[in-house]
Order: structure tokens, then sequence, then C-alpha cells
């Protein structure tokens, strides 16, 4: 049976990938020139499908050992360096153990550390100055370090206090897009034997905000629901995103009892929004029947620290975009 070209979890190889093509060679040339990357975008737009991308293009595989280390698990810089550990020498090792092997490869290593930001959670306060002494030591290897957390990246490298300054270029990574995700879409519709209708991918791109995962997820779900010499047409594409976030509902429905009646409230209210700017302001309180801006406060740190809300650009959003859709189906 025909796999479904729509990928939503993981990289599956170019020919499933979309675009990048600038991105790729943008960042294959910074790192084969001796720089080291902060690769930053929002969550789910594609960073460590870009990693993957690029190093696997021809001329990062068969000059550079390459590794990406994800870091969004760890805890602490034990935990960091043990993942690190396992994924350049397969075991445990220490920090010297770890950039000894890297310096004594047969060839120039390319590493990247997936979720970056997380060291800024670490009880530990020394860790970037840590990490910038071994990496300055170490000319045989260049590092992207990525994350979704701009403003954390951004203290990191872009402050002089701090020890990665000055020390990286930056790439952020934006949304695909339209017109090549709709020829990307199309092709492997119709190489399944199946039709899709103009306009489909943008609309679903548009529902979506151009976040790559949400895109994927809901052409994964069309071209299910499409047989061989039929259509995909618009009218498909509420119906599909019913579906998947009904599959979801239980986790949801789960998410939603765990909260105080402050933070369902504060919850549903910038789901409402949408983008949510002055949350604290008197206007948005009274617009939205909430109690005092202190309580406003307190409820939206609880819901930023379980990551159902996120915070980009001044404006609060809901993380989880099917999630605010069953939230508004519950209004
Ligand atoms: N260029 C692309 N073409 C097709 N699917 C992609 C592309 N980039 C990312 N994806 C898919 O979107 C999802 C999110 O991408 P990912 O790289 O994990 O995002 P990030 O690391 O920025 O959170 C993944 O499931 C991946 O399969
Ligand atoms: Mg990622």
């Amino acid at each position: 049976m025909l796999k479904n070209p729509f990928v939503t979890s993981g990289y599956d190889g170019p020919e499933y990938f979309c675009d990048r093509e600038e991105e790729t060679v943008k960042l294959i040339r910074q790192l084969t020139n001796g720089n080291n990357v902060v690769l930053m975008s929002l969550r789910r737009m594609g960073k460590t499908g870009l990693l993957h991308h690029a190093f696997q293009q021809e001329e990062i595989a068969n000059e550079y050992h390459t590794f990406v280390v994800d870091i969004y698990s760890t805890k602490n810089l034990n935990e960091l360096v043990a993942e690190m550990g396992k994924v350049i020498l397969n075991a445990d090792a220490t920090l010297d153990q770890i950039f000894d092997y890297i310096k004594q490869s047969d060839r120039p290593c390319l590493i990247a550390i997936d979720e970056f930001q997380q060291i800024a959670h670490y009880p530990e306060k020394n860790v970037e100055a840590i990490l910038r002494t071994y990496i300055q030591h170490c000319s045989n290897a260049n590092f992207v370090f990525s994350g979704s957390e701009r403003h954390l990246l951004a203290e990191m490298f872009s402050s002089p206090a701090r020890p990665f300054y000055a020390s990286t270029s930056t790439l952020s990574l934006g949304c695909i897009d339209s017109i090549k995700y709709e020829a990307f879409a199309k092709a492997h519709f119709e190489k399944a034997g199946k039709h899709l209708e103009a306009g489909v991918v943008a609309a679903v791109y548009d529902k979506f905000d151009g976040v790559t995962w949400y895109i994927q997820k809901v052409l994964n779900h069309l071209f299910a629901e499409t047989d061989a010499g039929e259509w995909c047409t618009k009218e498909m594409i509420d119906v599909a995103v019913d579906e998947i976030v009904k599959d979801n509902g239980e986790i949801y429905a789960d998410l939603l009892y765990q909260l105080t009646a402050k933070q369902k409230e504060l919850l549903m209210a910038i789901n409402i929004e949408g983008k949510a700017k002055t949350i604290t302001g008197s206007k948005f309180i009274k617009a939205h029947h909430l109690a005092a801006a202190s309580s406003v406060q307190t409820a939206i740190k609880s819901l930023m620290d379980r990551q159902l809300v996120t915070f980009h650009l001044g404006e609060y959003e809901i993380y989880d975009k099917f999630f605010g859709i069953w939230l508004s189906s519950k209004s």
C-alpha cells in the first residue's frame, strides 16, 4: 500500500519534505564556513526537520559526522551530558571524554543541540560558560543551537553579559511559502491518483497561520479521506479538523479538568481573543468577566508553565491550535 506522504512526526527523507531549499543552503553555508548557528522558530514550524534534512545533503553526509542531540527532556547539566554522550559516543561519558572524542574524530563534526533553551531552566547557573569553553576549544566541530523560546535564546546569544554573546549567526525559520506548499501537496495527491482542488492548501494554511505541523496533520487526514480517482475539496477541511480535534477530545477534557476555575476562565478568554495582548488590562478583564489583575497574573503563570498558553511577540495564544478549536466548541 502507498504510504501517506504527509508525515506528521520525524523526518522521512527529501521526498516528503516540502521546500526549505533556501534555509537548507543557508544553514549548510554557515556551518561549512566554520560558523555556529542559532536556529529559531515557533514550535512545530520545522526546525528539527530542517536539521535532519540539511545533515542528509550529500556535501554534509559525505564530509562530516553529524549528530542531533534533543535535550527537551533534560533537567540539569548531568542529564545534558548524558544525552550528548548517548548520541555522540553511544555511551555515558564526561564532557571531557565527549569533546576529546570529537577532537580526535577522523572527520569534522556538526552537532545540533535541539531545544537548547532548556539549559536556561537548569538549576546550575554556569552551564552556558562551561559549554562555551568546551566549544571554543573544539576546532573541528561546529554547532547548531535550535529552539523555540525566542526570548530565552535571544538573551543567551545577544546579550553582551552572556558567555555565548556574538559567537553565532542566527537563522529564523518562517512559514513555508504557501504556493510551494500547494505544489508539493498537489504532486503527492496526483502521484496517488487523487485530485486536490485548488485553494485547499491555502485555506488550511490560513486556518493554522502557516505552521507546518498543523498543515501536515490536516493534509494527512485529507489524503486518507480521498479515494483514488476522487477529488479532495475545500468542504472536506472542516470535517477533517473536527475529526482530529475529536480524536484528542479525552486528552483535552483531562487538561481542562486539572485547571482551577480562574485558570479555565482565562484560558477561554485568551481563546476567544485568538491573540491576546494586555490580559491584565481593565478592558480585557471586563470584556471577559475576569477577577482582578493580580489573579489573572497568577493564572497566566500556571497556564504558561503547563504550556497551554504561549507568549510570542507580546501576545498570548493557545499553544495547541487543535485544543483551541476544541475549547471553542465547548463554550
Ligand atoms: N519542510 C517540511 N515538509 C513537510 N513536513 C515538515 C516539514 N518541516 C517539518 N515538517 C513536519 O512538521 C512537523 C513539525 O516539524 P518539526 O521539525 O518537528 O518542528 P520544530 O522542531 O520546529 O518544532 C514534523 O512532524 C515534520 O514531520
Ligand atoms: Mg523540534
